[in-house]
């Protein structure tokens, strides 16, 4: 990892912004005020940048772009304003996917060759990965949705719903094509001012991002909540980066289960570099906290932004071997326990655990509390929470219970393998 200090205070920044993603069901209205808020504060016209699951990206131009101005003591008017109106339930739903989401001279034999490799990877991850969840779920399958966007770019979500296993499971592809404004870049990355080269100054920068995100809410509360999010961002200046993870959040501690879950991730890190696992795995420990219970929301998993510091070739084969490998990870975890009988008491602990979910989400995530402050479209912005949750005045687990073990384990971050 090549982080400059330069950098280091806005990558905690994305840290916690993108734990949004972590919550998985993509909050449109975010990415609506995030292009509104950039479109404002640059003063320059429309903004490009796509409606739907690419929350993850348009944070991050949030982030980075609310670090810099913050940074400049700048504090320009109507930034926290509600947005005006600027088109993001604009996509077009669409019967089936085109082959390709990426514009026609980006492809293999276009200027841009990455951008489509990554989106057919992706693409590739995600039917085999709700084929393998329909598959261990046995009644629901999964309803896809596409649509595209005139200026290049579209989405294709796949949810399931009222399975016999999970109650929610969603696993989304994004491509989007959008701009923003310089400072951004070279606020979210090291070279951005070598790469914003050329460009007149004020000028947007065009960029191109791709991201699979998924969040799973399976039923017994003895089989965790799953969430991974991989994701390539380009823009058309050359600076480019690969960000992602998958991380888990059980509702009971299962050493088995952690073993393999963090096993099975730190094989797929060793086989692309040795310090990959405790690097990544460290990052996730951090990046998941629920800062006013002093816990973390699961029990971690990887998580890695901004890379670029080798062969973009070898990062996208480690990021291919890992959205590859989440069948691998979780879902053993969940045939093994999907019928283990619980009682009510668990089921109620289950929902309190879901109750944390929605702490972080609505206190600490930073798409979620913008989103709402900035007048999004709420349904969308809280489609990230779950069906229920449960909260029980002043509740503590007892000393010695299977809830106190985890709860322990929530306090003090373990090492697993
Ligand atoms: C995927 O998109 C669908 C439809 O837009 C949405 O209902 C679902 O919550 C999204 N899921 C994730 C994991 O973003
Ligand atoms: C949070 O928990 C850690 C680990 O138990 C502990 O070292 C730290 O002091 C706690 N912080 C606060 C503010 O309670």
């Amino acid at each position: 990892m090549n982080f400059g200090s330069a950098t280091a205070t806005l990558l905690l920044i994305l840290s916690a912004t993108l734990s949004s993603a972590a919550h998985g069901f993509a909050p449109s209205a975010s990415s609506r005020s995030t292009i509104a808020a950039f479109s404002r504060l640059d003063g320059t016209a429309t903004p490009t940048a796509e409606k739907s699951s690419s929350d993850t990206f348009q944070r991050s131009l949030l982030a980075a772009q609310l670090a810099n101005s913050k940074k400049n003591g700048l504090k320009k008017a109507g930034a926290d304003a509600p947005p005006v109106n600027i088109g993001w339930d604009s996509h077009k739903p669409v019967d089936k996917a085109p082959d390709s989401l990426v514009r026609p001279g980006d492809g293999p034999d276009g200027n841009y060759p990455m951008r489509a490799r990554f989106e057919k990877m992706i693409r590739e991850a995600q039917i085999s990965i709700t084929d393998a969840i329909a598959k261990i779920d046995g009644k629901a399958t999964f309803q896809e949705d596409c649509w595209t966007r005139a200026n290049g770019g579209g989405g294709m979500s796949r949810v399931l719903r009222d399975g016999a296993v999970w109650e929610k499971a969603g696993v989304n592809l994004s491509v989007v094509y959008g701009s923003m404004p310089q400072e951004a870049l070279q606020a979210a990355t090291e070279r951005g001012v070598d790469r914003a080269k050329g460009m007149a100054p004020g000028e947007r920068v065009p960029f191109f991002a791709c991201g699979l995100s998924c969040v799973m809410h399976p039923r017994n509360p003895f089989c965790p909540t799953m969430h991974f999010n991989y994701r390539y961002f380009e823009t058309d200046g050359g600076v480019w980066w690969f960000g992602g993870g998958t991380d888990i959040t059980p509702s009971y501690l299962n050493m088995d289960d952690m073993k393999h879950f963090h096993g099975t991730y730190k094989e797929v890190c060793d086989r692309h570099d040795p310090t990959f696992y405790p690097t990544f795995k460290a990052w996730a420990d951090r990046y998941f906290v629920i800062n006013h219970r002093n816990e973390t929301r699961g029990l971690g998993g990887i998580f890695f932004d901004d890379l670029n510091d080798r062969d973009p070739e070898k990062l996208f084969e480690f990021a291919k071997d890992a959205v590859n490998s989440v069948v691998k990870a979780y879902g053993p975890i969940v045939e093994k326990h999907k019928d283990d009988p619980f009682t009510e008491q668990q089921k109620q602990w289950q929902q309190m655990r879901r109750g944390r979910y929605v702490e972080f989400n609505l206190v600490y995530d930073r798409g979620t509390v913008f989103g709402l402050k900035t007048g999004g479209r709420i349904e969308s912005i809280l489609m990230s929470l779950p069906e229920t949750a449960r909260w029980e005045y002043d509740h503590h687990p007892e000393p010695g219970s299977p809830e106190a073990e985890i709860m322990d384990a929530f306090r003090h971050p373990r090492e697993w393998v």
